[in-house]
């Protein structure tokens, strides 16, 4: 069975027409971090509509897998971190399986980038320091509600926001244990680049000695005083 009009309209639709940069994977940094740090900084500086918007792919021990929107909340020497609720499917996932992927797309800049690695929760002080910077209602929310679970009829809704919101007032610092932030300790981290032409690059960062290994006659390198090897893949 095929939908042809659907079909039509899919390959109808083009990428965004702006200026792509180019990459030059030669010059690339020799840590990963240094280079996602510039292509997000040109995606905030230049308008890509939620720069810091990431798919975070999980799976249960027995592989079933899943993915969903989050936001980067900070990068740092151990990693990408993000912030959620322990108790819904992704907290389920990581206890079970620490292993994860986060997917960026930038658009307007035909700019990939994919992290693979593994999760540890933050200290606690990260986990509340980011709570407590988020909107009341926010906040409230994530105090009242099950994350993930079916949602109850409106009034048990109502009734749990209206006694969060009173916990919140009465204690305005409170965070609940289940908010945590965690950090993705990359393991791999790469760089894809669209250009005009079907031209792409892709350009792969693996920490020095990992499980995978180095094809003869391919270019990957390690670069002097860093972990991470770096080398060019096929787009
Ligand atoms: C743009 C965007 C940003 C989001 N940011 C977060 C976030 O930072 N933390 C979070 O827990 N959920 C966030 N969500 C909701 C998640 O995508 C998801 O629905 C929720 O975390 C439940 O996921 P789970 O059932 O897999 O645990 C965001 C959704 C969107 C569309």
């Amino acid at each position: 069975m095929t939908n042809p009009s659907m079909r039509d309209r899919l390959r109808a639709i083009r990428p965004p027409v702006n200026e792509l940069a180019p990459f030059d994977t030669e010059a690339a940094a020799s840590d990963p971090r240094e280079l996602f740090e510039q292509w997000l900084e040109t995606a905030i500086t230049n308008d890509v509509s939620q720069p810091t918007a990431m798919t975070l792919s999980t799976a249960t021990a027995d592989g079933a897998p899943s993915a969903r929107t989050l936001l980067l909340k900070d990068l740092t020497a151990e990693g990408f971190w993000f912030a959620s609720l322990t108790t819904a499917q992704k907290g389920a996932d990581l206890t079970a399986n620490p292993r994860a992927a986060l997917t960026f797309y930038w658009p307007e800049h035909g700019r990939q980038v994919r992290v693979v690695g593994t999760v540890r929760e933050g200290p606690r002080a990260v986990s509340e320091r980011d709570f407590l910077a988020r909107h009341p209602t926010a906040r409230a929310r994530a105090m009242a509600g099950d994350q993930s679970e079916p949602l109850p009829d409106a009034g048990t809704v109502q009734s749990r926001m209206d006694a969060a919101r009173h916990l919140l007032a009465l204690t305005p610092d409170f965070v609940p244990e289940s908010w945590a932030a965690f950090v993705v300790e990359p393991e791999t981290v790469e760089f894809w680049q669209a250009a005009d032409g079907h031209e792409e690059s892709r350009l792969r960062y693996r920490r020095a000695g990992g499980a995978a290994g180095t094809e003869a006659g391919t270019e990957a390198d390690t670069a002097a005083g860093t972990d991470w090897v770096r080398e060019r893949l096929w787009p």
